[in-house]
């Protein structure tokens, strides 16, 4: 164990699977008490396990804005102060403007975009009697450039960028530091996800792994993300390391912005 988090407490959520659950292991492995929270029940309390260092676990919907409150509530009472937010727990759907259902666009705002503002609603009041804190909000490429067949994804992870600059800016004085991270494709449950229903829409029948190789060509590094590129970068936002760096929204993309 290293202790580049060394006496830090932080909730990760959507650490059930993917990117969280590769972070709050990190986390923990540099030291952090975590809070692992995702509605997968089983499998977020198998990664407060394998991540160990007095990790815990919470099953939270976090469309559900009383499960988000009791999530952080039941951080401070296990560890008694909170000083990182990890707001990554995210769903992703490919469709388009026409076609898409009030249902479908209200479910992805929700998941995506409210229940970030929700976590630090209900965060930031603990981070401030703490004496500050490091706010980490899950966007995306999707919220630096537009992508053609993610509509409501598009915006909820625009505004995630909006908002992380807003709590920057009003919190920054009471030495909160908020930053977004803008991942590209890192293979996971949810990108497959969406690569499935391309696949479809567009009658590729190719292989999985074909089709990975296509999206990999795209990006100037030629390859896709893997779980550590966004864990480590999630770890130095999180840590004292970047204690001037806020407000930023930043691409973890293999450079494809940049083209
Ligand atoms: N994988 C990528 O290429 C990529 C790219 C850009 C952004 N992201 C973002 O990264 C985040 C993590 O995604 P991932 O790729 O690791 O996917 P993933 O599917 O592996 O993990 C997402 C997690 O969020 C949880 N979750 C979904 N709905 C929830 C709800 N209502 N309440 C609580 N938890 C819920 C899921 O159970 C799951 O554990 C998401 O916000 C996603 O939009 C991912």
């Amino acid at each position: 164990m290293a202790d580049r988090l060394k006496g830090k407490v932080a909730i990760v959520t959507g650490a059930a699977s993917g990117i969280g659950r590769a972070t709050a292991e990190l986390f923990a492995a540099e030291g952090a008490r975590v809070m692992c929270a995702d509605i997968q029940a089983d499998a977020v309390r198998e990664t407060a396990r394998r991540a160990g260092h007095g990790a815990i676990a919470s099953t939270v919907d976090v469309l559900q804005p009383q499960d988000i409150e009791r999530m952080v509530a039941e951080t401070i009472a296990a560890f008694g102060r909170l000083d990182v937010l990890y707001a990554n727990a995210g769903i992703a759907e490919a469709t388009n403007a026409i076609d898409m259902t009030l249902e479908q666009w209200n479910r992805m705002i929700g998941i995506n975009l409210t229940s970030v503002w929700l976590s630090a609603k209900y965060a930031l009041p603990h981070m401030i009697a703490g004496g500050g804190g490091s706010i980490i909000n899950q966007s995306s490429t999707a919220g630096l450039i537009g992508i053609p067949d993610i509509p409501h994804y598009s915006a909820a992870k625009t505004g995630v960028v909006g908002l992380t600059r807003q709590i920057a800016a009003h919190y920054g004085p009471q030495n909160i530091r908020c930053n977004a991270i803008c991942p590209s494709s890192i293979p996971t449950p949810l990108m497959a996800g969406v690569w499935e229903t391309r696949a479809k829409n567009a009658k590729d029948t190719s292989s999985f792994e074909a089709q990975q190789a296509v999206v990999a060509a795209r990006h100037p590094l030629r390859r896709l993300g893997v779980l550590a590129d966004c864990a480590n970068l999630a770890l130095f936002l999180a840590s004292d390391e970047s204690s001037w760096i806020s407000g930023v929204a930043m691409p973890l993309d293999g450079g494809l912005t940049a083209t």
